[in-house]
């Protein structure tokens, strides 16, 4: 099979599409026929070398974590999962972007019917990161909530489920991404000089919870603001936990990410929000797709399109 494969520390360069030996699923493990895999900034820094220190890499090694896809061979002590069922998938050792990928059953979920293949690759990682800083930093209404990287992959989860509790949403993002912003329930912001008062104007009455999805000084801001430590999250500004004492949960503070994936694809199969798509590639392209993501702008996700589903 095919499967991105790197060989060392670099920029996109290093990630090359390679045949490899088909992966054979031991005890409690599946292999998934791989039809569309996600993409996620963090993968930049392990790949880069820049996180060696926290996600030291051993080479070769393949690239992502979040596929949705056909199951092909189920392991021994799995009774829960069988070949063709369409799943959504998350790899823990980094082999998502793989025409087949051997995953642990308990990372694998029944992908609903009606949910497009695209987004259903979306939802492991940047979803359940949603979920979690929303379990970390509760809201509802009469809550006043400011969402920095409101237009990004976390962002467009934590901005619409935000919504959908009843809490007034400030979402901070370029003008260009305002409309679709407010036609979800958002009232956007744009970023840049002049932000702080922006945020003053906007809620005069205060902000009572601040969550900082792309770092940068955000954390700082929203104590500028007034908001309580304890009513800041952050997951990526991991020093301001113990500069400012606000909070930095993500993905990892889910206890049962499988069952937050599971509600998440009910929401989104019934039409209850939106995962915009901001580009996709063909696997061979996977340098590209990690420009792209690399630039940091735009709405949505970008996934890498592997095989007809
Ligand atoms: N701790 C965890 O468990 C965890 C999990 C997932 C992700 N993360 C981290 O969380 C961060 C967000 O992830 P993501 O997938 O949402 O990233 P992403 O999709 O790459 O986010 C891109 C967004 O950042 C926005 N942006 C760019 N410059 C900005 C600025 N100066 N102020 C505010 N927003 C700005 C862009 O908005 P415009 O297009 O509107 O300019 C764009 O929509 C990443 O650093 C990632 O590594 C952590």
């Amino acid at each position: 099979m095919r499967a991105v494969q790197i060989e060392r520390y670099g920029d996109e360069s290093v990630l090359q599409v390679r045949e490899v030996p088909d992966p054979e699923p031991g005890e409690g493990e599946v292999v998934v026929r791989v039809v569309t895999a996600g993409t996620n900034p963090g993968e930049i820094g392990v790949r880069s070398g820049a996180m060696a220190a926290m996600y030291p890499a051993t080479f070769p090694m393949g690239e992502g974590s979040d596929l949705a896809g056909h199951i092909v061979a189920v392991g021994s002590g799995v009774p829960d999962l069988a070949v063709g069922q369409p799943v959504i998938g998350l790899s823990d050792s980094r082999n998502a972007q793989a025409e087949l990928a051997l995953l642990p059953a308990d990372r694998v979920v029944p992908k609903p019917d009606a949910l497009d293949w695209d987004v259903a690759a979306t939802l492991y990682v940047a979803g359940t990161t949603a979920l979690a800083a929303l379990q970390t930093v509760p809201v509802g209404s009469g809550d006043t909530v400011v969402v920095a990287g409101a237009a990004g992959g976390v962002g467009i989860f934590l901005t619409q489920l935000a919504v959908g509790t009843g809490a007034r949403v400030i979402a901070i993002a370029s003008v260009s991404h305002h409309d679709w912003l407010r036609e979800h329930g958002t009232e956007p912001v744009a970023y840049g000089d002049g932000l702080e008062q922006r945020l003053r104007d906007a809620a005069p009455d205060g902000v009572t919870a601040f969550f900082d999805l792309f770092g940068n000084g955000y954390t700082d801001l929203a104590i500028a603001l007034g908001v309580s430590p304890d009513r800041v999250d952050t997951i990526i500004d991991f020093g301001a936990v113990e500069r400012l004492g606000v909070q930095a949960k993500g993905m990892a503070a889910l206890a049962d990410p499988a069952q937050g994936v599971r509600e998440l694809a009910a929401i989104l199969a019934g039409g209850g929000f939106d995962v915009p798509i901001k580009a996709r590639f063909p696997l061979e392209q996977v340098q590209e797709a990690y420009r792209e993501l690399g630039r940091r702008r735009g709405l949505g996700k970008v996934v890498l399109r592997v095989s007809a589903p």
